[in-house]
């Protein structure tokens, strides 16, 4: 049995008895994860944290960033990081997060306690973030229904009004990061994504689980809402000219 930093060991079993046998599998796996440990060592409230600083690790996407967007943000890992990185305080919010379950306070984070999908949650954002994001986050999955292929489709679907929302409101030569799953981006987003941003990758950070289809769509450096206009209006003319 392998001991980690802060002195539990993994491999550890949990014994056969109230538990079903999927719940004991899932917290044998829990107490066993070194990202779950190093979580707790590190302060985070939940191992996702180390997501997204891998992924900032090798693409730099917090670095520089004055406001962050953080969608689907309980329990709050990726806001603890994101409050950080701007330097955000209780006097000048730089950081606000969204979620409908309830997400503890975090020092410099405006809370929303809100379904994503509300009408008026991107106003609600935009007047808590206190002006323009250089990053817009979501780490949202839809609550698991039991049928995969539902739960993928409304966790695609997030993703792609999360991608609006961030051409929408993202400051020019921002980023934008959203969950999605192995092979689900559809084709139209990627499109329109390749047409806002200098660089569109996906990736599977080693901190996300194997075994699990979920992948991270990261969209680089906004061209800005007057460049993308700016080259529609140039593909309609030369369209028109050829009439
Ligand atoms: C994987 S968790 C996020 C973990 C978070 N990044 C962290 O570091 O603590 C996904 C979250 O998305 C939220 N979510 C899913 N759909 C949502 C929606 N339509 N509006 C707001 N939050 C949503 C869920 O409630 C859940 O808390």
């Amino acid at each position: 049995m392998t001991k980690t930093p802060i002195g539990r060991k993994l491999g550890q079993k949990v014994k056969k008895g109230k538990l079903k046998a999927s719940s004991r599998r899932w917290l044998e796996r829990h107490i066993n994860d070194p990202y779950v440990q190093r979580a707790k060592l590190e302060g985070y409230r939940a191992r996702a944290a180390f997501k997204l600083l891998e992924i900032d690790e090798k693409h730099q996407i917090l670095k520089g960033a004055r406001r962050i967007i953080d969608l689907g943000a309980a329990p709050g890992s990726w806001s603890q990081i994101a409050a950080k990185v701007t330097g955000s305080t209780e006097e000048d919010v730089r950081v606000a997060a969204i979620d409908f379950l309830e997400v503890a306070p975090i020092p410099g984070v405006k809370i929303l306690q809100l379904d994503f999908l509300d009408d008026d949650a991107p106003r609600q954002l935009m007047e808590a973030v206190g002006g323009t994001p250089n990053l817009v986050m979501s780490d949202m999955a839809a609550p698991t229904t039991g049928h995969q292929k539902t739960d993928h489709l409304r966790t695609m679907h997030l993703c792609e009004v999360a991608a609006y929302f961030a051409v929408e409101v993202l400051a020019e030569g921002g980023h934008f990061l959203a969950k999605t799953f192995q092979g689900g981006t559809e084709k139209d987003l990627l499109n329109m994504l390749k047409q806002n941003f200098r660089q569109v990758m996906h990736i599977k950070p080693a901190s996300s689980r194997s075994e699990s289809v979920e992948m991270f769509l990261l969209a680089k450096g906004f061209k800005g809402r007057k460049a993308v206009q700016d080259a529609d209006d140039a593909a309609i003319e030369g369209e028109t000219a050829e009439e």
